[in-house]
């Protein structure tokens, strides 16, 4: 329309880059990062390695890499051990790595302990197959994972991280740890876990594609995609579990229920950037010589933005450095 002036409105606050910084209201800091770690028994194969911060340590490399962890300000860690022999259930490598960490450096750290079976049973499954072998036992399976997480936290873990999606796994871990005196060691479970298609990268590092005869996939554990109310109601059952920390996977794809948890509950929610997440950061990366460091604090933000207090990404050890360059 001739003579009409349209002025600036919701503009003003984006016109350069000190009102983009008043006006931002998600703060990120570096000190609500976790940042997952692989540690393997054997010599790891470079070949198998395809993202940089996804690459599995060994006993011998692992301390070094820890070190240089905390000098670019990490201290919160999510161990999975990949052990060498398949279906060993006295778990002693895990318990040698977490020890070995613990051993090291005392509480200079914040370490978690994943609790699942998929990278020791040989079928690849998060629990113990019933007899006939085609269901998965979860009476049995939480039994064991009980023992495991005890263990861990024996071993000196400051928390446990069940990611297996049995039912009643979290009451049955914190009665064994308050039994055994280890009421201090904390749960940190995977309450919302769908059971997604971003998880390939992690199960190829971790040897654990579920592979028994019919039972294929974690569809009878996991969460089903399409079900929003299964995954309120596993959060919601973890919580009055006493779940301390509260995980939902894939971070990015998951924002409704990041959402609706942080506000409903009183606990922490994680927001778990899985591996097959960052693969799709680092093609855009490769393919588009798009600023990688960009791509990840988008992310982030949008998960602080939904609610999430905690994220969980192999990429954490770069938070603090690309925090602090964010370009508002
Ligand atoms: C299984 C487990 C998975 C992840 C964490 N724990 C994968 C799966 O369910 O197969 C995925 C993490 C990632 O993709 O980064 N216990």
């Amino acid at each position: 329309m001739e003579g009409v002036v349209y002025h600036n409105t919701l503009r003003r606050l984006r016109r350069n880059r000190m009102v983009r910084e008043l006006s931002a209201d998600v703060v990120l800091t570096h000190k609500k990062f976790i940042q997952p770690l692989f540690i393997y028994e054997e010599k790891v194969d470079e070949n198998t390695v395809e993202y940089a911060d996804l690459k599995p340590e060994t006993l011998s490399s692992i301390l070094y890499r820890i070190e240089k962890d905390l000098q670019s300000g990490i201290d919160k860690f999510l161990l999975f051990p990949v052990p060498a022999r398949k279906d060993d259930f006295s778990f002693s490598f895990s318990l040698q790595a977490v020890q070995q960490i613990k051993n090291r450096f005392a509480n200079d750290l914040w370490l978690a302990a994943d609790v699942c079976l998929c990278s020791i049973t040989s079928h690849g499954h998060c629990g113990l197959l019933n007899e006939q072998k085609d269901e998965i036992d979860n009476h049995a399976s939480v039994q064991l994972l009980s023992d495991y997480a005890l263990q861990l936290a024996q071993a000196g873990a400051d928390c446990v991280s069940p990611s297996d999606m049995m039912d009643g796994r979290v009451a049955a871990i914190r009665r064994k740890l308050n039994e055994q005196k280890r009421d201090e060691v904390a749960i940190m479970s995977y309450s919302a876990k769908f059971a997604s298609h971003f998880y390939g990268p992690f199960r190829d590092i971790c040897k654990s594609y579920p592979a028994n005869g019919q039972l294929t996939d974690r569809r009878t554990y996991q969460i089903p995609v399409a079900n929003s109310n299964d995954a309120i109601e596993s959060a919601l059952r973890d919580y009055h579990e006493e779940a301390d920390i509260l995980i939902v996977k894939p971070a990015c794809y998951s924002t409704d229920i990041i959402y609706r948890l942080s506000r409903k509950l009183n606990k922490p929610v994680a927001a778990y950037q899985v591996s097959g997440e960052v693969a799709a950061i680092e093609l855009l990366h490769r393919q588009h010589q798009d600023e990688k460091r960009a791509a990840y604090l988008e992310t982030w933000f949008s998960l602080a933005r939904s609610g999430a207090q905690i994220i969980i990404t192999y990429a954490a050890r770069h938070a603090k450095e690309w925090i602090e360059s964010f370009k508002y």
